[in-house]
């Protein structure tokens, strides 16, 4: 008996969200230890992994398989100070699983001190394969760096505590922060002052300089013509010395863009500063290339035509670039085929992603 596929298809989604599994990660407990309890877990996209925070003051911040104690722009729970006689009601933090890629985690307490909590092995992972061990060597190689760095005073940090003043904006109306890097150390400040237009400062990376990716976010700052004084600040705690990565959000996904014309800036960019700036002002010039760049306009809908009239096993493009916010119409012709979401890994693998049926 042949069922109709929007049936099947119903039946499917009612498996697949009655089997969604909420994972129990416990962070330190009543002995103040700095582990995650357990230490590692396969997940399955639609779970949940909930982080319960026990004593001393964790987080959960991700980074990668080759920096395991290093905030890859991703997630970040911030701090959950617990009370030494806390025994319930522990605050927690949920993350959701949307693949089967491994998501690498650590507790940023202490970062880049001897007494680093990444570098005493405080780290997890959710779907690591089998390289949770190596993961774990490498924070526990992280943390031996740190005590060695510790004990050698020529790599000791100046003194912390220095507020780096960044202009944002200026009398001119100007799309540009000034200065536009700055160098600074753990425990330093960057204050953001906001002068004219209507700017903020929006925490980016070094790939994608006009996209947020979590981070901090200081919200826009209108400022009237007129004013000469009392000007608003934004604070960002310098926590190590990784680049900053920061741009302007104005306009964003505009021909005006203020990001695409330029208006970056970094702290600890290293000599990456040129390329950085380089590929905002790239952003630019793609959004200017745009037809009709006006706030309301949808994405584009790029077409790509599955199979033919003759029966050819092929896509037509068989690549394109789309924006964020672009849609992507498959259109299926002749013979009986898919969308099916693969990595560049494994082409031929569902990924846990989309998958359109046949
Ligand atoms: C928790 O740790 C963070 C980061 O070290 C620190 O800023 C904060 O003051 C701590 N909170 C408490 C209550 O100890
Ligand atoms: C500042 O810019 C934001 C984002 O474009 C906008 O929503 C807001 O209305 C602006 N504020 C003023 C006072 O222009
Ligand atoms: C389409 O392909 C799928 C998978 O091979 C098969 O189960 C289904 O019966 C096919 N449908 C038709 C109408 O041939």
């Amino acid at each position: 008996m042949m069922f109709p596929q929007a049936c099947i298809i119903s039946v499917f989604a009612f498996i697949a969200s009655a089997l969604a599994v909420t994972h129990t990660v416990i962070v330190g407990n009543s002995n103040g230890d700095t582990i995650y309890t357990p230490p590692f877990l396969n997940a399955d996209p639609g779970d949940t992994l909930v982080f319960q925070f026990q004593q001393k003051n964790h987080s959960v911040v991700q980074s990668s398989f080759r920096d395991p104690c290093t905030f890859n722009g991703g997630i970040n729970s911030g701090f959950f100070p617990v009370p030494a006689d806390k025994t319930s009601d522990f605050p927690t933090f949920s993350v959701p699983v949307k693949d089967r890629f491994p998501l690498w985690f650590y507790c940023a307490q202490n970062a880049n001190l001897p007494n680093s909590h990444c570098g005493a092995g405080m780290v997890f992972a959710a779907n690591p394969g089998n390289r949770f061990p190596a993961f774990k060597t490498r924070a526990l190689a992280v943390g031996a760096r740190l005590r060695a760095a510790a004990g050698n005073p020529s790599q000791t940090p100046t003194a912390p505590g220095v507020r780096h003043t960044i202009v944002v904006g200026n009398r001119n109306g100007d799309t540009i922060y000034t200065p536009e890097t700055v160098d600074a150390n753990p425990g330093d400040e960057l204050v953001f002052q906001f002068q004219q237009k209507n700017h903020s400062a929006v925490q980016s990376s070094f790939e994608d300089p006009c996209t947020f990716r979590g981070g901090f976010n200081s919200g826009f700052f209108p400022v009237p013509p007129g004013q000469s004084d009392n000007f608003q600040t934004f604070t960002v705690p310098v926590k190590d010395r990784n680049p900053i990565w920061v741009y302007c959000a104005q306009n964003a996904g505009l021909a005006n863009s203020h990001c695409g014309a330029g208006m970056v800036f970094a702290a600890n960019p290293g000599f990456r500063f040129g390329a950085f700036k380089a590929k905002a002002l790239a952003v630019g010039a793609r959004l200017r290339l745009r037809p009709s760049p006006t706030a309301a306009a949808p994405g584009a809908t790029h077409t790509v035509v599955v199979g033919n009239g003759n029966g050819d096993t092929i896509y037509t493009p068989p690549f394109l670039d789309a924006e964020v916010g672009d849609k992507v119409l498959f259109v299926f012709q002749q013979k009986n085929h898919s969308v099916v979401q693969s990595s560049f890994g494994d082409p031929c693998t569902f990924n846990g992603g989309f998958n359109s049926g046949l």
